[in-house]
């Protein structure tokens, strides 16, 4: 019988994320309800002393982090981040991931992507034997022919859906919209990727492969940490 609720398993997560973050480094900031717990202790650490910089993966997350004092580094410069530190909706035995339930995974994959380590924070019920539904892959895509570019998913066999919230499309920070894919196993998440980023219209996809350098999985029994035997990472 569980005792702790999902939001006490991500906080714990989060909080021990917080542990590998060292004075002067540069963070990535993702997003999200596991995030905001990260920045959350990140803010009290800050209060004692730590110094760090932060890229935000959203305009949700740069806002918490400007109203906890976590000072960011501005969209000019070449960035050089020490330690993404993101949430994912679902991580697979090889921690692949999917991402974009909150309709940020271009910028979180940006960021992953520019960062030396990529750390992934998560509740128990986030891992899954394979990437897959119950779970919608998203996909960000052009609004400007957006139904010619949902047409090409649905033609690959999957049922494509528009995300809407209140009755109005779904619009990322970029200004596109997020089409989430009805698939029921993926079973070889690098090659779909590579799929969907050949279809013009389809700017990124919440596929993240081979990106993730360590997770911490908060469960009823603490912290476990998984870490990946190797990542693409520079
Ligand atoms: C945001 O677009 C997502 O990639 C989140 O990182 C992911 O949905 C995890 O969110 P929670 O931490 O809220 O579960």
């Amino acid at each position: 019988m569980s005792s702790l609720t999902p939001d006490q398993l991500k906080a714990q997560a989060a909080q021990t994320a917080v542990e590998f973050v060292q004075d002067g480094h540069v963070l990535g900031l993702g997003t999200g309800s596991t995030v905001h717990h990260f920045l959350t202790a990140l803010g009290k650490r800050l209060q004692s002393g730590l110094r760090v910089r932060g890229v935000p993966t959203s305009q949700a997350t740069a806002s918490y982090a400007t109203q906890l004092g976590i000072p960011l580094i501005d969209n000019d410069k070449i960035w050089d981040i020490d330690v993404a530190v993101d949430g994912a909706d679902q991580v697979d035995p090889q921690l692949h991931l999917i991402k974009g339930g909150g309709g940020a995974l271009l910028r979180e994959k940006i960021v992953a992507r520019a960062a030396r380590q990529f750390i992934v924070i998560v509740d128990e019920a986030k891992h899954v034997s394979q990437l897959g539904l119950p779970f919608p892959l998203p996909v960000e895509i052009l609004p400007f022919g957006w139904r010619t570019t949902q047409g090409h998913l649905e033609t690959m066999g999957w049922l494509a859906a528009r995300r809407e919230q209140a009755g109005q499309p779904f619009v990322t920070d970029n200004g596109n919209f997020i089409v989430d894919l009805h698939i029921s196993h993926i079973d070889d998440p690098a090659s779909l990727e590579s799929t969907l980023r050949q279809i013009p219209g389809v700017v990124e996809c919440g596929l993240f492969v081979h990106m993730t350098s360590l997770v911490i999985t908060g469960t009823e029994q603490g912290p476990r940490l998984t870490r990946a035997p190797q990542t693409s990472h520079p």
